[in-house]
């Protein structure tokens, strides 16, 4: 089958992760008799030095236009000015907007041979296997009004958080899906002791539960979910969340599995969002950020990438065996005790990909 990949390495430590994955999905390519193109274009800071703008029209389209996008990270000190016209991250929002990928998913597993670098107590992980998924394109993130203005002599800003009905529901019905193939379990996270927009979402959430009987529905107020995530995280399994709780928690869980960089995500649209095919249009990208205080010196944890590319070719090209085969790379790396320097480790970015790569040519 033939693929069109847009690659947006970023900034930081974006574009030597991202060149990474594009090795492991040529040799998923050769292996498997498939043909992945690859265009790369610029986003965030980087495209902010050329073109003066984080996100162009062109760099857009351009991504629509292709199967899947593949992304690195975006921001550095060198953008931080809070007075700026533009920033690097605004990109990213208008990415996830313009492709319409309301759904960010986000897995949290534990591999058994790192619970010992996670700040909490081993016995704590044992059987962690969460799948936050991420509201993305509403909420307070996107919200209108949103601004600022002086009022009675002081200044004064605003940030809206909104939802319609249809945006909690398509979420919360991928939630009861995603969960049917898992622990059957949807904790809805909302605080709607508070919140008419968690009222509203604990309403839409509570019908699809009566809608799939099959699967366990808790309500959880978001206080006591970032609580549960430490003192018991093994008791998850799929967590839906508006946009701003669960940028917190994804946070908060990336903490579990030892290092950020080991976590992928997959932001999707709807199904049949994928041009010409029943699939889904994504964006894929590490969670962790650019890391400009290690950029270029080669040392970066590649595998959220990685583990992001395996992503890519389950939900957008629906090459579930390819997906599984990069999985299983990653795990038996780190099972025979390939280390990059955030877990411990001497390996550089690039001889971590060649082990993976290794293990997937041998299986
Ligand atoms: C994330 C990041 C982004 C977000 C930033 C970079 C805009 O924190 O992907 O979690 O807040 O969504
Ligand atoms: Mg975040």
């Amino acid at each position: 089958m033939n693929f069109k990949i847009t690659l947006l390495p970023g900034d930081g430590i974006g574009p030597e992760v991202v060149a990474e994955a594009v090795r492991v999905l040529e040799t998923i390519a050769g292996k498997h008799k498939h043909t992945f193109s690859f265009q790369e274009r610029l986003m965030g800071g980087c495209s902010i030095d050329k073109y003066g703008s984080s996100l162009t029209d062109e760099t857009l389209a351009d991504c629509q236009t292709s199967d899947a996008v593949l992304f690195g990270a975006v921001g550095g000190p060198k953008w931080d000015d809070p007075n700026a016209k533009d920033r690097p991250e605004r990109g990213l929002l208008a990415l996830r907007k313009g492709l319409g990928v309301f759904a960010n998913l986000r897995p949290v597993k534990v591999h058994p041979a790192l619970a010992d670098h996670s700040p909490l107590k081993p016995e704590k992980l044992q059987g962690v296997d969460i799948l936050i998924l991420r509201e993305l394109t509403g909420g307070l993130y996107f919200g209108q009004p949103k601004m600022r203005e002086m009022k009675d002599g002081h200044q004064r800003a605003v940030d809206t958080l909104e939802y319609y009905d249809y945006e909690i529901k398509r979420i919360v019905d991928l939630a009861f899906e995603l969960a049917k193939g898992r622990k059957k379990k949807v904790t809805s996270v909302d605080k709607a002791n508070v919140l008419e927009s968690s009222r509203l979402w604990r309403q839409v959430a509570t019908q699809a539960g009566k809608e799939n009987p099959d699967i366990e529905l808790e309500h959880v107020l978001v206080d006591t979910a970032s609580m549960k995530l430490i003192t018991g995280p093994a008791s998850f399994d799929v967590v839906v969340t508006e946009n701003m709780f669960g940028d917190i928690l994804t946070d908060e869980a990336s903490v579990l599995a030892g290092s950020m960089g080991m976590l992928p995500s997959a932001s999707l649209g709807e199904a049949g969002s994928r041009s010409g095919s029943e699939a889904r249009m994504g964006l894929y990208e590490p969670i962790h950020g650019s890391a400009p205080d290690i950029a270029g010196k080669g040392i970066a944890n590649p595998i959220g990438t990685i583990l992001s590319a395996a992503l890519l070719l389950r939900h957008s090209f629906e090459l579930e065996s390819e997906a599984v085969a990069i999985e299983n790379g990653v795990h038996q790396t780190i099972t025979a005790g390939a280390r990059t320097a955030d877990l411990g480790g001497m390996l550089t970015t690039r001889q971590m990909t060649d082990e993976i790569i290794k293990s997937i040519e041998e299986n």
